[in-house]
């Protein structure tokens, strides 16, 4: 089978697509899965740049979907030829967070999946959204989850609730249409004036570039009417916070979820605590979490925004397109 190995120390140019021998028979409670498609996150590029190292011949990629091919003896839940996508932390099921690092995770700590077939524990995947395809499934798995867990799972959205969702990438714009698909009311930033037009017609009430307004907390406070956002999806780190905390109301909800202005820095502590908000850190989410936003995406007919696919050899080149900041939505390789 085809697969895509990351050798030491890391960088773009050292993504290899390569054979391997495909992997034999599942055991008991394993399924094996052709896998057809996976996308990019953060997380990934940090991994495959060599900026968060891992093991010498690693297989990238957090996210996988694909068909399942075979199932062993014990499993109930798929059959052969159900259209399943993977999960990003393969062994918490269900309940509160229990991972606090990347060693059971996918792509990280272990092989992930860049790669045309594999044998795990069928627990390690659920099923995909009826009528999406494998690109779009792959999505749900690192940047649709985080954003649901930000906003429902965790955040207890409502019908009416107003969310500030920080730049256009892929968790961004999953907790944008999640926030529209609950009823929710949206604010969104860019540093890209074509880019805030696409988020206006994706259904944010009102945008606002954040390079040009550095002070954009402020104006997130006016724009409603002073009072303050309930949800703040929070992806930038220690260049936004501040200005996340400013944003929020009284009372309201930051999910702390990125790290893309670096990984430590001053907070406001007497302004969090004055505005008396949850700060949240969170890493993705349960494989409960994943199903119920399967059923929430199903029920709403939600489609994910995807960019642009390449193929799998072209692994090298879709980062490359990740990091120019050109995209929109979610970059994908099908394979
Ligand atoms: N904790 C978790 O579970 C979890 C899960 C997934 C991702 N993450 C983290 O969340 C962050 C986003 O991940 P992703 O995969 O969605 O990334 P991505 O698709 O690569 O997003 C890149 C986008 O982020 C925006 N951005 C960059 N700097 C910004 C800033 N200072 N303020 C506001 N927006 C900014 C830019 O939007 P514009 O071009 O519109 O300006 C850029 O296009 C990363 O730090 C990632 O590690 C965390």
């Amino acid at each position: 089978m085809q697969v895509v190995n990351l050798k030491a120390p890391g960088g773009l140019d050292r993504l290899e697509l390569g054979e391997q021998p495909a992997p034999g028979e599942p055991g008991p409670g394993e399924i094996r899965v052709r896998l057809h498609a996976s996308s990019l996150n953060f997380h990934d590029y940090l991994v495959v740049t060599g900026t968060s190292p891992t093991d010498d011949g690693r297989i990238p990629m957090s996210d996988g979907a694909g068909v399942v091919e075979a199932v062993g003896e014990g499993v109930d839940e798929f059959a052969v030829g159900d259209a399943v996508v993977s999960t990003f932390f393969p062994e918490w099921l269900d309940g509160p967070a229990r991972h606090g690092d990347f060693v059971t995770v996918p792509g990280d700590g272990i092989d992930g999946y860049a790669r045309e077939s594999v044998v795990r524990p069928a627990t390690c995947f659920t099923r995909q959204p009826q009528g999406w395809s494998h690109a779009e499934s792959a999505t749900l798995t690192t940047a649709g989850l985080t954003a649901w867990r930000a906003l429902v799972g965790d955040g207890g959205l409502k019908a009416g609730d107003t969310v500030l969702v920080l730049g256009t990438g892929g968790v961004s714009i999953f907790a944008l249409q999640f926030a529209r698909m609950m009823g929710a009311r949206v604010i969104a930033t860019s540093s890209s004036e074509a880019k805030l037009e696409k988020l206006r017609e994706l259904g944010a009430e009102h945008v606002i570039n954040y390079r040009e307004d550095p002070e954009w907390g402020r104006k997130v406070k006016e724009l409603t009417g002073g009072k303050g956002v309930d949800h703040v999806v929070e992806v930038g780190g220690p260049g936004t916070l501040a200005q996340s905390i400013e944003a929020v109301r009284i009372g309201g909800h930051i999910s702390l979820i990125g790290v893309l202005t670096g990984v430590g820095g001053e907070v406001p502590t007497a302004k969090l605590m004055a505005k008396q908000a949850r700060l949240q850190g969170l890493i993705v989410g349960s494989r409960t979490q994943q199903q119920e936003m399967v059923r929430a995406v199903e029920a709403n007919g939600m489609k994910p925004l995807i960019d642009r696919e390449f193929p799998l050899g072209e692994i090298a080149d879709a980062f490359r397109h990740q990091e120019s900041g050109r995209h929109f939505g979610k970059i994908c390789l099908t394979w």
